[in-house]
């Protein structure tokens, strides 16, 4: 019901911000800002994209279905640098073990994600107060997940599946041992298995499905796609306290249409350097997963459909040795990650899946397993060649 309210409030009021802003940008064309909706799209959909970034930010509680355990109130809580639908330095742990190497996800103790807050703990006597959840002490995983950046994703959930298969196959066909392999995931929509494309292991094949996982798991919001709520620490009796039980919402259409027209970030000032970088990162090889160009398939949406695209990303798993996060998710192995797109890198300030980076050198230093080799033709850079890589990456 409350999700009904939110829907008529939003068509009504809050767009107008946008429209405006809208028809400012149209009148002298500016560069498009990052956070904006894609450039040129027809009223309607402006008004999807404002709906959805209501969504998006708006603040979850108990009574709207927040918890029992959960991780942040709203979206934009951890996807806000630099502005509403970015990455984020906020980090989230995930546990799990390996008993005898085969991966146990340890649902029982509430993994693989911890939700480290919990409702009821305000003072508010009419809710019960849940615990938050730890990393219990029989984990031999913990792996900390930085969260990424939404910008520009409706291209690649409208990328076709046939697209990354060929692709797999065209990085195997090289033969320089470094093919990267698609993630063949549960699509709950379809109730198939699809390529997987979201996610640090490439193990969501969809936005939609994404928004629902996300609502379910760092908000505890149930919706049609994920109808049952997250035992708190795999503590399925404490449900029983849940004060809102019934499905917190149908599906988040509204959050999968914003994220369909969030723009892709906008390019950098490119320079000199930056465009000789560009050569040496391809001699190098790093578009041997950095991938620099893609297309989208057919798209109801104009401004999605049979695009170009240049996320630096094949979206596919790479062995990546020792810097692999040891978690089996989808079809992934513990070494595979899938190579981090690098579009927008100049607004990110922490690198890896888990941000132990600070500067792109100590990121590309950690690249192991498929990655090593053209980490090691960088290495072997003169200063003068890995300033200019660098400069190219700063561009984008
Ligand atoms: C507590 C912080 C947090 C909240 C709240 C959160 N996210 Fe995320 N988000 C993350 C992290 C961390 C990742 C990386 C996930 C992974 O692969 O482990 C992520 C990844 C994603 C991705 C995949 C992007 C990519 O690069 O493939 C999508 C899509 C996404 N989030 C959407 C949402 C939506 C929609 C909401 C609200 C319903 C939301 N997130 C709420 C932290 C958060
Ligand atoms: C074998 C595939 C592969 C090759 C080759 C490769 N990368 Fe990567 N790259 C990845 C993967 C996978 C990640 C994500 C690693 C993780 O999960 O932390 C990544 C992450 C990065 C990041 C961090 C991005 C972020 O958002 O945190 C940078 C920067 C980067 N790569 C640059 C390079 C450069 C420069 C080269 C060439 C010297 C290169 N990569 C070669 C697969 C590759």
């Amino acid at each position: 019901m409350r999700r009904l309210a939110v829907v008529l409030f939003c068509v009504v009021v809050p767009l107008t911000a946008y429209a405006q802003q809208a028809r400012r940008r149209s009148s002298v064309a500016p560069p498009l800002e990052v956070g904006g909706p894609i450039q040129g799209l027809p009223a309607p959909l402006l008004t999807a994209f404002g709906t959805g970034l209501l969504t998006f930010t708006f603040d979850e509680t108990p009574a709207t279905g927040l918890g029992p355990v959960y991780n942040e109130t709203s979206c934009s809580k951890c996807h806000n640098a630099p502005a509403v639908g970015g990455g984020g330095t906020r980090n989230v742990t995930r546990f799990a073990r390996r008993i005898n190497g085969v991966f146990d996800p340890m649902t029982d103790l509430g993994g693989t994600l911890v939700q480290d807050h919990a409702i009821g703990g305000d003072g508010d006597p009419s809710v019960h107060r849940f615990t938050p959840e730890t990393v219990p002490a029989s984990a031999t995983i913990v792996v900390q997940r930085r969260t990424t950046p939404l910008f520009g994703l409706g291209l690649v959930d409208f990328t076709t599946d046939a697209d990354l298969i060929a692709l797999a196959a065209a990085e195997a066909a090289r033969g320089d041992g470094v093919a990267g392999r698609v993630n063949i995931t549960d699509n709950i929509r379809t109730g198939t298995k699809t390529v997987g494309r979201f996610g640090w292991k490439a193990q969501v094949p969809s936005l939609g499905q994404f928004a629902s996982d996300a609502w379910l798991n760092e908000m505890g919001i149930t919706s049609l796609d994920f109808p049952k709520e997250n035992c708190p620490q795999g503590n399925c009796a404490e449900l029983a306290f849940n004060p809102a039980p019934h499905f917190n919402a149908l599906t988040p259409v509204d959050l999968q249409n914003y994220m369909w027209l969030l723009a892709a970030p906008p390019r950098g000032p490119q320079s000199a350097d930056s465009l000789e970088g560009e050569q040496i990162f391809q001699n190098i090889g790093c578009t041997g997963c950095h991938t620099p160009t893609l297309n989208s398939g057919s798209s109801p949406i104009a401004a999605l459909d049979h695009k170009t695209y240049h996320a630096y990303s094949d979206f596919l798993l790479h062995d990546m040795g020792s810097l692999g996060d040891d978690l089996e998710m989808g079809s992934s192995t513990g070494r595979e990650m899938r190579t981090a797109p690098l579009w927008g890198l100049r607004f990110i300030t922490r690198y890896l899946h888990d941000g132990r980076a600070t500067t792109l050198d100590q990121a590309i230093a950690a690249h192991e397993g498929q990655g090593a080799a053209s980490r090691d033709r960088f290495t072997a850079l003169t200063a003068d060649a890995k300033n200019k890589l660098l400069s190219f990456l700063r561009s984008l």
